[in-house]
C-alpha cells in the first residue's frame, strides 16, 4: 500500500504548483469521493484554484446535496454549470427523456449536452483544469498521467489523484472527516448521472454500476475523451 503521507504531500506539491504556474486554473468537482479529497486539500490550503460542478439536470439529490455540504464545511460556494434549456427541449423532444438508453451514441449526444458543453464554457479562459481521475479506476483510464497536454481544450489537464488507490482516497477522507456523497455507503463507488448509474455488488468493478448496459470500452461521457479517442496522447512528465 502506497503511504498515504507522501501521496498527500506530493498532491499538495501538484495544487501548488498548479496555483503558482497555471493561474487561472479550475478544478471539474463531481462530489464523489476523490473530488472530495480534492475539495478538502484545495480549500483547506486557501490555495486560488475555483471548483465547479457540471449540474447535468439528472444528479441524485445526495450528489446535490454535497454542494450544501461544502458551503457547511468550509465556507465556499461551488459554482454550477448547467446544460442548455434549447438543446435539452430538442433532445428530448426528438427522441424521449431518457434514450441514452437506446444506444451508445443517443447516449453520447445526452452526455455531450449536459456534459461535455457545459465543461467548455466552464473551462473557457482557464490555463488549467484539475480532475479527480484515478488510473485504477477504469481499463481507460490505465495509462494516466498526473499532467497531461488537453489538446481538444488548449491547456493542460491535472489528475492529480492519479496514482492514489479507492483505499487510499477512504483513508485520506475518513483521517480528515471530509464530508462524503452517502450514495457511497449504499453500494455506488463511482456516481455519475441518477438514471445512469446503479449500484454494484461487492466484487464487482468500481465503474460497473456506470452506463452498466454498455461495453466497458465506451464508458466513458465525453469530459475525458474527444471523437471517441483518449485526449491523453501527450502525456507530460511530472517533476
Ligand atoms: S465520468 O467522466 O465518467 O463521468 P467520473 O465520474 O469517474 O467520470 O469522474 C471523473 C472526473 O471527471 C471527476 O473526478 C471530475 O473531475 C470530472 N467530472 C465527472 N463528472 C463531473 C461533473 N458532473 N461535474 C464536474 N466534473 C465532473
Ligand atoms: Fe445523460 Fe446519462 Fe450522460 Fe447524464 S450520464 S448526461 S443522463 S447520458
Amino acid at each position: 500500500m502506497s503511504d498515504l503521507n507522501t501521496l498527500v504531500d506530493n498532491t499538495t506539491a501538484t495544487l501548488q504548483r498548479i496555483a503558482d504556474e497555471f493561474s487561472p486554473a479550475v478544478f471539474a468537482s463531481s462530489l464523489a469521493a476523490e473530488d472530495m479529497v480534492l475539495t478538502d486539500l484545495i480549500l483547506k490550503a486557501k490555495l486560488p484554484i475555483g471548483i465547479f460542478t457540471l449540474e447535468t439536470g439528472r444528479l441524485h439529490k445526495e450528489t446535490l446535496a454535497m454542494v450544501d455540504r461544502i458551503r457547511e464545511t468550509y465556507g465556499y460556494e461551488v459554482a454550477l454549470y448547467k446544460p442548455e434549456t434549447v438543446a435539452i427541449d430538442a433532445y428530448v423532444a426528438q427522441n424521449g427523456l431518457n434514450a441514452f438508453y437506446d444506444s451508445v451514441d443517443m447516449r453520447k449526444e445526452c452526455c455531450r449536452i449536459r456534459k461535455v458543453e457545459p465543461l467548455n464554457r466552464a473551462l473557457a479562459g482557464n490555463k488549467a483544469w484539475v480532475t479527480g481521475q484515478r488510473r485504477a479506476q477504469s481499463t481507460t483510464r490505465a495509462e494516466l498521467a498526473v499532467q497531461e497536454d488537453d489538446v481538444a481544450h488548449g491547456m493542460t489537464k491535472f489528475n492529480p489523484l492519479a496514482d492514489w488507490s479507492e483505499e487510499d482516497v477512504w483513508n485520506y477522507i475518513r483521517s480528515n472527516n471530509v464530508p462524503y456523497n452517502p450514495l457511497h455507503d449504499k453500494g455506488y463507488p463511482s456516481i455519475g448521472c441518477e438514471p445512469c448509474t446503479r449500484a454494484i455488488q461487492p466484487g464487482e468493478d468500481v465503474r460497473a454500476g456506470r452506463w452498466w448496459w454498455e461495453n466497458p470500452d465506451s464508458k466513458e461521457c465525453g469530459l475525458h475523451v474527444v471523437d471517441g479517442k483518449l485526449i491523453r496522447i501527450k502525456a507530460v512528465a511530472t517533476s
